[in-house]
């Protein structure tokens, strides 16, 4: 058998990692500044997380949602304390995607209306749900969906009222930062009147930080940096390390009934583990402030870099925009200088998601390298 050939590679194969780094089959070390899109939190390999999940794995790694399991409790705990959401709820998934699919589903319920609200240039994944509500995927997605979806240009209220004065919106859905669309972001004062007009209309306001989520924007969750409260939360990538993991925080106004939500491996033993441990690591090592000052940092460092034209994002999610295409700079910054970034549906933009843990050093690197392959 062979594989389904969906994904365009690059020849590189990593086989071993650690912290920032990540080392190729031949022993070659690669700086690693897009963790798998975002995913790698608290670094590759962290020997805390190593311990937590073979320990987890020694005892049981899985049984189903029909009986205890005490480890998903001190994951809500720790999530809520940690995050400020105590006032949430926690339904446990596997993917962004499938948060994304639960959410839309719970909004539809909740407010037994049918219309979705997304921005354009949104990603929020490839399941039927929440591919029917990201903007620009070129693929012919079987879109059978019961859910209409209206896409409508970031920052532009006056339209996101006259959308929602319809009365048939079950809610709105918004990246805190967008990631795959390209690092643009609705503004404090959008952030704010969105929730104001969802709450007159009763629909319900989605957050979606997968991508933007766990300390990544130098808040916990971006949408803290506007003081709104959304209905529902949405997170992943960085909540497991790499080990699959999502989560649905849901505002205690709603309330559960048996059978309204399920799944067979979401918030197994293994992934709980995996999550409890990003969370005890994030607030032992103080990433978020690791976050901040080296953000600070690498924003002060771009600067010298000639051909910069902006960046764009917070925290240790950003972009960094030029007037060309970045495809090439990429390559060239993978195969001479063996520093991973990524990209976006902005061809201009390289995109920067390091482990929250990355170094001051760990940027001179970059802002070297980045020098030396523009010339
Ligand atoms: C903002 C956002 N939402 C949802 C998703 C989908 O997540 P997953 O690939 O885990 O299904 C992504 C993935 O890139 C994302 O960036």
């Amino acid at each position: 058998m062979e594989l389904f050939d969906v994904y365009p590679l690059y020849n590189v194969t990593p086989v071993k990692a650690k912290g920032a780094y990540v080392w190729d089959e031949n022993n070659v070390k690669y700086l690693d500044l897009y963790g798998g899109h975002g995913v790698i939190s608290v670094g590759h390999s962290h020997s805390e997380y190593v311990q937590a999940l073979s320990n987890q794995l020694s005892k049981i790694g899985f049984y189903s949602n029909s009986v205890q399991n005490p480890l998903q409790n001190e994951l809500a705990e720790k999530l809520g304390k940690i995050s400020n959401c105590e006032k949430y709820n926690l339904f446990l998934c596997n993917s962004g995607a499938e948060a994304n699919e639960n959410a839309l589903k719970l909004a539809s319920f909740i407010t037994g209306k049918k219309r979705i609200i997304s921005f354009n240039n949104a990603f929020h994944g490839r399941t039927s749900a929440a591919v029917a509500v990201t903007d620009n995927l070129n693929i012919n997605a079987p879109i059978n969906l019961q859910q209409k979806v209206t896409f409508l240009p970031l920052n532009n209220i006056e339209l996101v009222i006259h959308e929602l004065g319809k009365g048939d919106v079950a809610a709105v859905i918004i990246e805190g930062i967008q990631g795959v669309g390209g690092l643009d972001e609705g503004e404090k004062k959008f952030f704010k009147k969105v929730k104001k007009v969802c709450k007159k209309n009763k629909a319900l306001l989605i957050l979606d930080e997968i991508q933007s989520g766990y300390g990544r924007s130098g808040m916990f969750f971006a949408f803290q940096h506007h003081k709104i409260k959304p209905d529902i939360i949405t997170t992943a990538k960085g909540m497991g390390n790499g080990f699959p993991i999502g989560g649905v925080l849901i505002s205690k106004k709603i309330k559960a009934k048996y059978g309204m939500l399920g799944t067979t491996f979401g918030g197994n033993h293994l992934a709980c583990a995996a999550a409890i441990s990003v969370l005890d690591i994030i607030e032992k090592e103080k990433l978020i402030d690791n976050v901040n000052e080296v953000s600070a940092y690498f924003l002060e460092e771009i600067k010298s870099v000639p051909k910069v034209k902006k960046v764009k994002g917070n925290g240790l999610m950003l972009g960094v925009e030029f007037d060309f295409e970045v495809g090439e700079l990429r390559k060239k910054l993978i195969f001479d200088k063996h520093i991973f970034t990524g990209g976006s549906n902005n061809k201009n933009l390289l995109r920067i998601l390091p482990p929250l843990a990355l170094t001051k050093e760990e940027v001179d690197i970059f802002i070297k390298a980045l020098k030396e392959v523009l010339v």
